[in-house]
């Protein structure tokens, strides 16, 4: 057995900080403490059911993750928060209805003990929340008063050393599970290195500078690596890529991919295979939770079109095959409808076309649980991350591609996609991680 890289032993509590306690971020904690209970099955999460093939021929086995890599036990976790509202995490999950109150009365009490710190909140970026048209709005709107870019994150850093220090944990993750921000370009001449993105912060660049980037500049800071799970730009840059090398964190993103977007990345490489061409591909959604009201701005939206549009598009190689997908018309929408609540329903029409380009249809209508899928998303990306702390892996983490919908990599890479090959990739670095050689066959 070669072991290159040591994975340190997961002693000692481990901190979850979730920006934004809404739908995802309540079913992921209720879910956690409940399967630490015995009371549910963490279905969906690798980390915690999943098998896997460790060595070959005669030594081939098949274990569970935590037989192969160290893995925080989850008795081990502690969470916290930010949020705008100040509804605690029991009040969260009955508010947000994904579960039902006999699954969430059971850990009541660890959840009322979650209460939301004051959150770093500029209405520009997720304006909806405040509308009262769509329903509640959070009264107080609890949040840090006005200030700079910077003075936001050093008030942040100080939230973390005091969530630290007051839960004695011995590490801590930061998870952007907030709200899906208004739609902002990359701008080297701010985001391109350490230096301009702290300049920034100085002058109090707010058109640059959205709060996702300052909750992951004061977690990094802090010496905690960073997820984010909506589509926002924030650690997709040049100056986080910087922070991440010089304090050897882990960053990860973005947008947890749960339910379209997993069936896309599964079917678009089936079309591939087989060499089938695509002519067009009509997504549409509609969803009625707090996420589905803040995507209702088109400029929010924007920032989610991207992310949701680009599996296709990298999957099905236009440059390679242009006789067979240089011409797809891809739209993808969302409707808000309130009265679906978390229960996402989405429908695809693909039009393929075949031998002496024949045309056929496929129609997949996906009513899912946006919630439900991604809380084991989010479980097993914590705990990841946690992993790749304690290994010392910095930066961009690939490896966890497996999860988000749109993978971030380094400018000069080609992001992978393909959720099979992305699951591939997944079970290697395990492998890897567990002494292990990385290997090319399928299970
Ligand atoms: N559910 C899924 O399947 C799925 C999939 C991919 C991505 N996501 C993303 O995950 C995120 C969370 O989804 P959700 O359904 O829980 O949404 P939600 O609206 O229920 O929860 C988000 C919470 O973030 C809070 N928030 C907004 N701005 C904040 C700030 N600056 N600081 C602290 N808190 C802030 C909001 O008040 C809200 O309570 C969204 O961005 C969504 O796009 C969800």
């Amino acid at each position: 057995m070669k072991k290159d890289i040591q994975v340190k032993p997961a002693e000692g509590k481990l901190g979850v900080l979730c920006i934004g306690l809404g739908g995802v971020a309540s079913t992921l904690i209720v879910g956690t403490l409940m399967a630490r209970k015995g009371l549910a099955k963490p279905i969906g999460a690798f980390s915690q059911i999943g098998k896997m093939r460790v060595g070959r021929g005669a030594e081939k086995q098949y274990l569970n993750v935590g037989d192969i890599i160290p893995m925080t036990n989850l008795n081990d976790v502690v969470f916290g928060a930010w949020d705008i509202f100040t509804d605690n995490a029991y009040e969260s999950a009955l508010y947000c209805q994904v579960l039902k109150r006999e699954d969430i009365e059971p850990v009541r009490e660890e959840l009322e003990a979650i209460k939301p710190m004051k959150a770093c909140y500029d209405p520009f970026y997720a304006d909806n929340l405040l509308n009262p048209e769509f329903g509640r709005v959070p009264d107080p709107v609890w949040a840090k008063p006005e200030d700079t870019r910077w003075n936001w994150a050093q008030a942040l850093r100080e939230d973390i050393r005091n969530f630290k220090q007051e839960n004695s944990c011995d590490r801590v993750i930061v998870f952007w599970i907030a709200s899906t921000e208004y739609y902002i370009p990359r701008n080297d001449a701010v985001h391109g290195s350490l230096a301009t993105f702290e300049a920034a912060m100085k002058a109090d660049d707010k058109m640059n500078l959205p709060p996702s980037m300052i909750y992951a500049y004061a977690a990094m800071m802090e010496g905690c690596p960073f997820i984010m799970g909506a589509p926002n730009l924030c650690v997709d840059i040049p100056a986080m890529f910087e922070l991440a090398q010089k304090n050897n964190l882990p960053i990860i993103g973005k947008d947890f991919k749960s339910g379209q977007t997993m069936m896309k990345s599964a079917l678009a490489p089936t079309f591939k295979t087989r060499l089938l061409g695509v002519e067009g591909w009509f997504s549409t959604n509609i969803l009625g939770n707090r996420d589905g009201q803040v995507t209702d701005n088109p400029m929010n939206f924007e920032t989610k079109r991207i992310s949701k549009s680009s599996p296709v598009e990298w999957i099905l190689e236009e440059e390679e095959y242009p006789e067979l997908y240089s011409n797809i018309y891809h739209k993808v929408k969302i409707n808000y409808y309130p009265t679906r609540k978390d229960d996402k329903e989405s429908w695809d029409n693909i039009d393929i076309f075949g031998w002496m380009n024949y045309p056929m249809q496929i129609k997949v209508n996906f009513l899912c649980k946006d919630s439900i899928l991604a809380a084991p998303i989010c479980l097993d990306l914590m705990l990841f991350a946690d992993v790749a702390l304690r290994a010392g892996m910095s930066g961009v983490q690939h490896w966890l591609s497996f999860y988000v919908k749109k993978p971030m990599t380094y400018d000069d890479e080609r992001p992978v996609h393909d959720l099979f090959q992305q699951f591939a990739m997944l079970k290697n670095k395990i492998r890897e991680l567990g002494g292990y050689e990385p290997d090319q066959e399928l299970d």
